[in-house]
């Protein structure tokens, strides 16, 4: 039996108050269509049909050819927006599983007992359903007495009585393709907001008396955000269940509350996540590290039991046992070595730093490479730029960079080579040498003693 997978993700989102489409704006990090995209892609359907309003290359940029794209010309209602994919389905024989794109808290495994669920009754459509404590918004489902499943009524289109209904509709469907297809074309925008509903096509099932099927979902699954508040909710959630997962997996978060680990991250045992801390993107942490606290690590690969502490990494890399922080920012680029240091108030760029090389105060290194074994003292500057270009500074394995030097890119300085505190270094100095630019200095004689006569 083959699976196709629809998701809606074409509404303007207007309870979101937003230029973003609403699908786009992101919930951990992540925009939320993306969880419902690679929720239904673990799946493994034969396809995954996304319906999205004309004005959607933003949507494509994201998700390329992830997915199909087809177009709903005008937000006509839910039904219309499914009967979009009718042609790209039209010799599909199989299930056709209707996804909401803003529901990112679904997951493949309840998912994938739907269909079981579905495919085992023989229903010709299953619904899926919440008893919530709050049915404010949602679609409620009205049961004959037998409980039989026989329409879905909309909170705009509720009397008093069925907006008392706790059971609503979470807007996941599995449906045999056939019937849905030939059903859709018959639903009507008989309602209060002229839209053609989607659930009316359950409605059309129930007055055949045909089989239609309920599946119950964990109502923590099902949120569907249509305004900021549910976005924040969701991602809350979504953010204590990746970090309910680490907790499982040998790592140590100190504060869970006021931690914030993205859905992509991997993170290798015995490592502590200290409070305040942001790890984002596709950022792999090793073994037995120390993040934090107040560290915002994104797209990075630190190695094991390296420290980062109160500083931001983006897209760098952080070789075993190396410290990073108090305060360093680490920008694309930076490699910074094994058991290297880069300390407080010090910011690599698109930079080497060699093997147990220290950075410990207040420097700024860009489009540098730095040897292993260097120290660079307090205060240095690598001036790679010159006004329109960069240039590259090169410290070779060994050297000692004084205090305060300025170094005038593009310059090397060699192997085992020094340069004295506060030079203005223009020129590479040689290996073994001292590079030395600096005024030689003159002491008045009771000057203090002058100036207060
Ligand atoms: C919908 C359901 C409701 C259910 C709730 C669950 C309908 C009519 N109602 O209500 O029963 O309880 O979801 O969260 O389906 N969309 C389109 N094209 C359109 C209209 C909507 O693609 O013309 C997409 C939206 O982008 C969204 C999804 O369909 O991802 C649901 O639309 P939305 O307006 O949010 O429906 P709800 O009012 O939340
Ligand atoms: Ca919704």
């Amino acid at each position: 039996m083959e699976l196709a997978v629809v998701v809606l993700a074409a509404g303007s989102g207007t309870r979101m108050k937003s230029k973003l489409p609403k699908v786009l704006h992101e919930v951990a990090g992540k925009p939320m269509l993306s969880y419902v995209v690679d929720e239904a892609l673990a799946l493994k359907p034969k396809t995954v049909i996304t319906v999205v309003s004309p004005n959607y290359q933003a949507i494509k940029d994201c998700f390329r050819d992830k997915v199909e794209y087809v177009v709903q010309k005008e937000q006509l209602g839910t039904a219309h927006a499914v009967l979009q994919a009718a042609p790209k389905l039209k010799n599909f024989k199989g299930d056709i599983l209707v996804l909401y794109g803003d529901t990112p808290l679904i997951q493949a495994a309840s998912l994938q007992e739907l269909i079981s669920f579905h495919r085992k009754t023989g229903a010709v459509a299953t619904i899926t359903t919440a008893m919530v404590e709050d049915p404010t918004g949602y679609g409620r489902i009205l049961r004959s007495e037998s409980s039989v499943v026989k329409r879905i009524v909309e909170e705009k289109d509720a009397g008093a009585d069925e907006k008392d209904i706790k059971e609503i509709n979470t807007g996941m469907y599995c449906f045999q393709s056939d019937l849905l297809f030939e059903n859709l074309q018959k639903v009507q925008a008989h309602n209060k907001q002229k839209e053609y509903y989607l659930p009316d096509v359950v409605g059309l099932f129930g007055a055949e008396n045909k089989l239609i099927e309920s599946f119950e979902f964990d109502v923590e699954e099902i949120i569907g955000i249509n305004s900021r508040h549910e976005l924040a909710q969701a991602t809350l959630i979504m953010y204590q269940r990746t970090i309910g997962k680490w907790l499982d997996n040998q790592v140590t978060i100190v504060d869970p509350l006021n931690t914030y680990i993205e859905k992509d991250v991997l993170i290798g045992p015995d490592t502590i996540i200290y409070p305040q801390t942001f790890l984002k993107g596709n950022t792999k942490i090793g073994k037995a590290c120390q993040i934090g606290p107040g560290s915002h690590v994104n797209d990075c690969e630190v190695e094991d039991e390296s420290k980062v502490v109160l500083s931001v990494a983006d897209n760098a890399k952080i070789g075993a046992g190396a410290t990073i922080g108090p305060y360093s920012h680490l920008r694309p680029g930076a490699k910074i070595g094994e058991k290297s240091k880069v300390g407080a108030f010090a910011e690599v760029k698109n930079s080497i730093i060699g093997a147990g090389s220290k950075i410990p105060h207040l420097s700024y290194i860009g489009d540098t490479d730095i040897e292993e074994s260097v120290n660079v003292g307090a205060g240095t500057i690598t001036c790679n730029y010159d006004g329109s270009k960069k240039h590259k500074t090169v410290i070779k394995k060994g050297a000692f960079i004084g205090s305060d030097t300025m170094l005038v890119a593009p310059v090397t300085v060699g192997k085992n080579a020094f340069t004295g505190a506060g030079s203005v270094i223009s020129q590479d100095v040689p290996d073994e040498a001292l590079g030395l630019e600096r005024s030689e200095q003159k002491n008045i004689e009771n000057y203090a003693k002058k100036r207060r006569s």
